[in-house]
């Protein structure tokens, strides 16, 4: 094979692993498809690093080989035994092996490139926002996946010019990176310092941050893994690592940006806001005691057992309870009596992107029982029931009609429209956002209190009797 070919070869199977890549991200969109698209993209990855490490001869092929095992073992045993629940914190530790990775990587060929003389201006630019980038989201994302485990406390920690005082290392990086653009040889020094500041950094970026906004935190750092990834890319002058990282960047950005918008926060608000702090107490709207109806599982049951349409509301209770699988049985047997049954997802039910979509997918849920907030919200006005199980924020009508609520704006699940509301939860406990709802005091809404796993599973025995 001649040099030409070899080179047509290896750039070949670059295209062939950047369409799996961006086909890959395609099937992620609907729960039907994402499965097969993960593993088209992991696909894409074995091509993508294998080619590359064959390409520059830089490691034996047993090495290669070695390494896939090693990898694949480690993958299986936490694909079986990572928690669904602790999905979050896994993501977090992967963006941070990813940040940490693209930053051992420039440092590398920073540290290689000055001793051979030979540092170009662009190259040194792209390594330096390599490693700023790739440490600050090493740790991070460590931190983030601390709060997310509980080894970190879940509450902001929060000093006086906190935020000044990173913007003022923000600034240092960038003074630094210039610095040793200008002049990278015999600047190791500075080039350490860099690092060391930016991991710094990180560790002060987050640790103001509650531990229930976390999961944007963690799409955030997502986004950042793939923006040092691209930038080691430019500075290794490697294609893959590119396409690669812009396309984490990028996808990990647009997650960020959905995830605040159906919270109605801002960026902003999410990283230097210090909310989302745990244990927040309910702010009773008007300082007065409502009263409200409670039910029991005889009486919700023949509600649902003799409706014509009900709407299934699942939020963060549910994830809690683990009541998804009762909850599909109740479905089973509604739908055997000819009741219509929808399942209503708001994208920030629970704590983490698709949180209900895969607690739902673990229960075998068909996908086309599940509607998100666009398709749903119109057919709460035609629907007998709504079984909110478990959520609160996503169905509080505070956010459609108080303004000056934390929520207020945010979009809402209209639970309320729907001719009448159950409830299950435990309590009158607010949700995340600490606030309370005024759906649990209408007139058409009867709580039934308990676990919801508990609940539903006497609302199933009781519908059995019917
Ligand atoms: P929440 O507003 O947090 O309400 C969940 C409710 O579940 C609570 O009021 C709680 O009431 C109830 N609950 C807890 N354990 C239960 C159990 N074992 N059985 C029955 N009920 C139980 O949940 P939501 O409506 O899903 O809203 C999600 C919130 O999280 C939003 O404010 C969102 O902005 C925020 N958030 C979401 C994400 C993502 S990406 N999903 C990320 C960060 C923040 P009791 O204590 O009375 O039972």
């Amino acid at each position: 094979m001649s040099d030409q070919d070899y080179v047509n070869l290896i750039n070949g199977s670059y295209v062939v692993a950047a369409v799996l890549f961006i086909v890959g991200l395609m099937l992620l969109r609907t729960p039907a498809t994402a499965r097969y698209g993960n593993r088209l993209a992991a696909l894409a990855m074995l091509i993508a690093a294998g080619v590359t490490l064959l390409d520059r001869n830089i490691i034996e092929f047993e090495f290669i080989i070695g390494g896939v095992i090693v990898g694949s073992v480690i993958g299986v045993v936490l694909a079986r035994t990572v928690k669904m629940t602790a999905m979050p914190q896994m993501v977090a530790v992967f963006n941070a092996f990813g940040g940490g990775a693209s930053a051992l990587l420039a440092g590398s060929e920073f540290i290689r490139l000055a001793n051979a003389g030979e540092v170009r201006e662009d190259v040194a630019a792209t390594i330096m926002l390599a490693t700023a980038i790739g440490a600050l989201t090493l740790t991070g994302s460590l931190v983030a996946a601390g709060k997310l485990m509980g080894w970190v406390t879940q509450n902001p920690i929060i000093f006086p010019l906190r935020n000044v005082v990173s913007a003022l290392i923000g600034v240092l990086i960038v003074a630094i990176g210039v610095i040793l653009v200008v002049d990278p040889i015999d600047n190791q020094l500075a080039f350490a310092a860099l690092a060391g500041l930016a991991l710094l950094l990180g560790v002060l970026l987050v640790t103001p941050i509650g531990g229930a906004d976390m999961p944007v935190v963690v799409a955030l750092f997502n986004s950042y893994s793939g923006l040092a990834g691209a930038a080691t890319g430019f500075a290794l002058e490697n294609n893959i690592l590119i396409i690669a990282g812009a396309l984490v960047g990028a996808s990990g950005l647009i997650l960020t940006r959905i995830m605040t918008r159906a919270m109605n926060r801002s960026l902003a608000n999410v990283m230097f806001g210090g909310f989302g702090a745990s244990g927040t107490e309910v702010a009773d709207v008007d300082g007065e005691v409502r009263p409200y109806r409670s039910v029991q599982p005889q009486d919700a049951a023949l509600m649902l057992g003799y409706a014509g349409s009900v709407i299934f509301v699942p939020g963060y209770g549910l994830a809690v309870a683990q009541a998804q699988h009762e909850l599909r049985t109740l479905a089973d047997m509604l739908q055997a009596r000819g009741v219509d049954v929808k399942y209503a997802i708001h994208p920030v039910a629970g704590r983490m992107p698709g949180h209900m979509n895969v607690l739902l997918a673990e229960a075998d849920v068909p996908y086309d029982q599940l509607y998100d907030l666009d398709h749903i919200n119109r057919d709460f006005d035609q629907a007998d029931v709504a079984l909110v199980v478990g959520a609160n924020d996503v169905v509080n009508p505070a956010a459609r009609d108080r303004e000056g609520s934390p929520i207020y704006g945010m979009p809402i699940l209209n639970a309320d429209h729907a001719k009448s509301v159950i409830v299950l939860k435990r309590s009158m406990a607010s949700g995340f956002a600490g606030i309370d709802n005024d759906l649990f005091y209408l007139d058409r809404t009867s709580m039934l209190f308990g676990d919801a796993k508990k609940s539903v599973a006497s609302l199933v025995s009781e519908i059995e009797d019917l």
